[in-house]
C-alpha cells in the first residue's frame, strides 16, 4: 500500500531554521520494542516514539511550539508579554524552553506539592512560579492563572492548552506523519495517553485519515485517584479538555497505576529504557493490544524519560515479572 501524504504546512518558521533548539523539536525515533515482549505472535510488532529526544525533555515541546507560534500569529502575544499557565508538569518545562529561546518569560501556577525535580527545572529555566494549595490541586492552579490574566490581559498570553487546537495540529503536522513514514504506512494501531488528549487527537485524527482502518485506542488511568502523571480519567475528571472528542477512539484501555510501575521497571531492565510513569502505562495499553493480534504494527508514545521520576520508590521494587520476560 502506498499512500503519499500531503505536503503538511511547515512546523518550522524561518525563525525556527535559525533557532537550532527549535529545529529539534520533533521527527523523534520511533524504537521497536522486542525483549518486553516475547509471547507476541511472531507477526506482531510494537514500537514507541522516544519524545524525550525533544529538547524539553517530553512530547509537550511540540504542543508548546505550535500554541507559541500560533499565539504570535494571531497577534495574542507580543513581545515583552509573558507566557502564563497553569501545569506542574511538561507543559511548563516546555514553556519554558521554547520561551528562553524566543525570549518570553514564563509565569506558571502549580501546586505546591509538584515534585522538587519539576520546580528546580523550572527555576533553572527561568520561569516565575506561583505555588497554590496543594489539597486544591490543579483547580485552584488554574483559577489563579485566569485571575493573573484577567487582571492585566495584555502583559500575559494564556495559551490554555486543554482548549487549544495548535495544540491538537502540533500532533496533526508532526506525530502522525512522522508516524506514518517511520512505519512506511504499515501501522495498524495506535495508542496514545489522555492528558490534554493532544497527542491523540491530532496524531490519531491524521493517522485515521491516511489509513480508515488503523484502530485508535486511548490510554487512561483505571479510576480517579491514580499515580500516571501527565494523563486523566475522562469519566471522572472535573475537567474534560474541550479539544477531546470521545467519538474517535475505537477502544479506551485502562491501566493500574502499579502495572504502569511494573512495565517502567521491566523496560528498563530489559530493554534499557527509562521512561516515564505514563510512557510505561502507554507501552502497557499497547501490549494489552498488541496480545490480541495474529498480525499488526502497534505505535505508541513515549511521553518523558524517567529523569523527573527518579525519586519514586517504585523503581527499587524487585521484579520477578519481568526477569524471564513471561510476566506483565
Ligand atoms: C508525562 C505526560 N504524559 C502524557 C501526557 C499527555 O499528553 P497530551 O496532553 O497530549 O494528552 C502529558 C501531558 O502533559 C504528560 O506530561
Amino acid at each position: 500500500m502506498t499512500i503519499t501524504l500531503r505536503p503538511a504546512p511547515a512546523l518550522l518558521s524561518s525563525t525556527e531554521t535559525q533557532e537550532p533548539l527549535l529545529a529539534m523539536i520533533g521527527n523523534t525515533p520511533l524504537i521497536p520494542l522486542r525483549k518486553i515482549a516475547p509471547d507476541l505472535r511472531p507477526g506482531v510488532e510494537v514500537y514507541g516514539k522516544a519524545e524525550w529526544y525533544n529538547p524539553g525533555g517530553s512530547v509537550k515541546d511540540r504542543a508548546a511550539l505550535w500554541m507559541i507560534r500560533d499565539g504570535e500569529r494571531r497577534g495574542l502575544l507580543r513581545p515583552g508579554m509573558r507566557i502564563a499557565d497553569a501545569t506542574s508538569g511538561n507543559t511548563g518545562i516546555a514553556y519554558a524552553t521554547v520561551g528562553a529561546v524566543l525570549g518570553y518569560k514564563v509565569t506558571l501556577a502549580l501546586p505546591e506539592n509538584a515534585s522538587p525535580e519539576r520546580k528546580r527545572i523550572l527555576n533553572a529555566l527561568g520561569a516565575e512560579l506561583i505555588l497554590t494549595d496543594a489539597q486544591q490541586g490543579m483547580d485552584l492552579a488554574i483559577r489563579t492563572i485566569r485571575d493573573l490574566v484577567a487582571s492585566n490581559p495584555d502583559a500575559y498570553f494564556y495559551p490554555d492548552q486543554y482548549n487549544n487546537q495548535a495544540n491538537v495540529e502540533a500532533h496533526y503536522q508532526g506525530t502522525g506523519p512522522e508516524i506514518w513514514e517511520q512505519t512506511d504506512g504499515r501501522i495498524t494501531h495506535f495508542v496514545a495517553g489522555l492528558g490534554t488528549s493532544g497527542t491523540f487527537m491530532g496524531a490519531g485524527r491524521r493517522l485515521r485519515e491516511l489509513n480508515p482502518a488503523i484502530k485508535v485506542i486511548g490510554m487512561q488511568p483505571d479510576g480517579p485517584y491514580h499515580a500516571i502523571e501527565g494523563v486523566k480519567h475522562m469519566a471522572t475528571t472535573g475537567m474534560v479538555p474541550g479539544i477531546y472528542d470521545p467519538d474517535l477512539a475505537d477502544e479506551i484501555v485502562e491501566i493500574r497505576s502499579e502495572t504502569a510501575f511494573e512495565t517502567a521497571r521491566c523496560l528498563a531492565r530489559q530493554e534499557g529504557l527509562m521512561v516515564g510513569i505514563s510512557a510505561a502505562a502507554n507501552v502497557a495499553a499497547a501490549l494489552e493490544v498488541a496480545r490480541r493480534l495474529e498480525q499488526g504494527v502497534v505505535v505508541t508514545i513515549l511521553c518523558d524519560s524517567a529523569a523527573k521520576y527518579l525519586s519514586d520508590r517504585f523503581w527499587d521494587e524487585p521484579d520477578s515479572a519481568c526477569v524471564d520476560g513471561d510476566g506483565i
